[in-house]
């Protein structure tokens, strides 16, 4: 009870749902998804996707909460709580250490990317996307990637706010902040949506995204897909398992979690759909661009539509809002583990993970400018390699431990319950895929991503 009362954050049954939906939906769904979409083929990637939400990412997120509500405590005990109590070995809580260790690596170059969306959106204030068109946006995306000092001033002040936030305690703010502006969030890109079904090829759009090839399935792929149903759901990095951990005992895990993967995938979906009509409608611009996609097409749309300054300057202030959600649940588990574990004080940890991030992205800062041409990690810069690692390696290896432990490892009747809301059939179903598919399928795919 005491850890509960110390953390009691959730006032009702569905802030886990609204919490866990403001970590899920971010910069993956918005700036992420549409340029790997774009990048490896469109239609069979988004089906790869949708397969792995639904058949791997949906069962490591169930157990993912199982081990958090069961355990009350960071990743790391409640990891140890469940092999106490299964009469296993307690270095089974090395899962939860490296899922902090994870979310410790996204934190740094994540709040990079964010940086971008409030460069964004100091430009959207001042009407400055006015008569843009794909051939000036990609001059400006490239200027502002030329730049470390202007990157670094947003990635510091991002941080800064995520440091706030987190310092001051995931209470009424997030929940609040949350509740209201992820249907925002929603409604808008629903309008984006509307746009690009006028003013840009949708059709074109429609096929790319839908449009099944088995000719463009491959291993990269595949790999990529997972990493990013993981990444897109926030699993294997601790932050879902310590949100977990606040969900009363009475709500039902699976429908809380099915609730999460919709809406998550939802955003996804309808924020591709709204950028690539608009890509296929601009010239200059085409859908295998990278990391520049959203930053490139979405502004070209905003200086020619009416009311472009406002609609620009409400996006870019959302997307900053989604990452920011996001970055919370990636540094709250870290001052979590740390403060627990070591007994420093809350702002210690706080201000020690979040500069020790900072200092890190900056090596992201400068891949794209400075240090472009270094690519002593492996072939890739600083940003490509931990953008690499985190999602391709540790994700997958993380999913693959839990799956592992939850599905063979820990004892049935506490699995059972803790997922008491659920019928037998799908109690029985849930195991049987965390079993006998979610190990075989990660692994394949860790090894194949690899070799590809
Ligand atoms: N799910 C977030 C996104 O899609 C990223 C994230 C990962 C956030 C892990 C928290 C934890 O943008």
């Amino acid at each position: 009870m005491e850890r509960i009362k110390q953390h009691a954050i959730w006032g009702h049954k569905g802030t886990f749902v609204l919490a866990a939906t403001g970590s899920a939906v971010g910069l993956g769904n918005i700036w992420k998804f549409p340029y790997i979409t774009g990048e490896n083929g469109g239609g069979a990637f988004v089906l790869m996707y949708l397969v792995f939400i639904a058949l791997i990412g949906v069962p490591v997120m169930i157990a993912e909460v199982v081990l958090g509500r069961h355990g009350r405590a960071n990743p790391v005990d409640s990891v140890r709580k469940m092999a106490q109590q299964s009469r296993v070995s307690p270095h089974w809580s090395l899962i939860g250490a490296l899922g902090v260790l994870t979310a410790f690596l996204i934190l740094s170059f994540y709040s990079v990317v964010a940086g971008w969306a409030l460069d964004y959106m100091s430009t959207a204030v001042q009407g400055g996307f006015s008569g843009w068109n794909g051939e000036s946006a990609s001059a400006a995306f490239d200027a502002l990637l030329a730049d470390p000092a202007r990157l670094m001033l947003w990635q510091t002040v991002f941080i800064g706010l995520t440091v706030l936030v987190v310092a001051f305690g995931v209470t009424r703010g997030l929940e609040t902040a949350v509740r209201v502006l992820m249907p925002l969030l929603f409604l808008l890109l629903l309008l984006l949506l509307g746009y690009a079904a006028v003013a840009g090829e949708f059709a074109q759009g429609l096929h790319f995204m839908f449009d099944f090839n088995v000719s463009d399935l491959s291993w990269q792929g595949a790999s990529i897909a997972l990493g990013h149903a993981f990444f897109t759901l926030s699993l294997a990095m601790g932050a879902i398992m310590a949100y977990g951990s606040y969900m009363p005992g009475k709500a039902s895990i699976g429908k809380m979690v099915l609730t999460v993967a919709v809406l998550d995938t939802l955003v996804a979906l309808v924020a591709g759909l709204a950028m690539f009509p608009i890509v296929f409608a601009t010239p200059g611009i085409s859908p295998g661009d990278g990391p520049g996609l959203m930053f490139v097409s979405l502004p070209v749309a905003f200086g020619n539509m009416p009311g472009g300054v406002i609609f620009g300057v409400a996006f870019f202030v959302l997307v900053t809002l989604a990452a920011w959600s996001s970055t919370i649940s990636l540094l709250e588990p870290c001052v979590a583990y740390i403060t627990e574990r070591f007994g420093l004080k809350r702002y210690t940890a706080n201000g020690l993970i979040a500069g020790s991030a900072w200092l890190l992205g900056i090596g992201s800062v400068l891949s794209f400018n400075h240090w472009a041409d270094f690519t002593g990690l492996f072939g890739m810069n600083v940003f490509g390699f931990l953008d690499f690692v985190t999602q391709r390696v540790m994700l997958p290896l993380g999913g693959l431990a839990m799956a592992l432990f939850v599905g063979w490892v820990a004892r049935r009747e506490l699995l059972r319950h803790e997922l008491r809301q659920e019928s037998e059939g799908q109690f029985e179903l849930w195991l049987t895929l965390l079993k006998y598919l979610c190990p075989p399928a990660l692994l394949l795919i860790l090894i194949g991503g690899f070799w590809a």
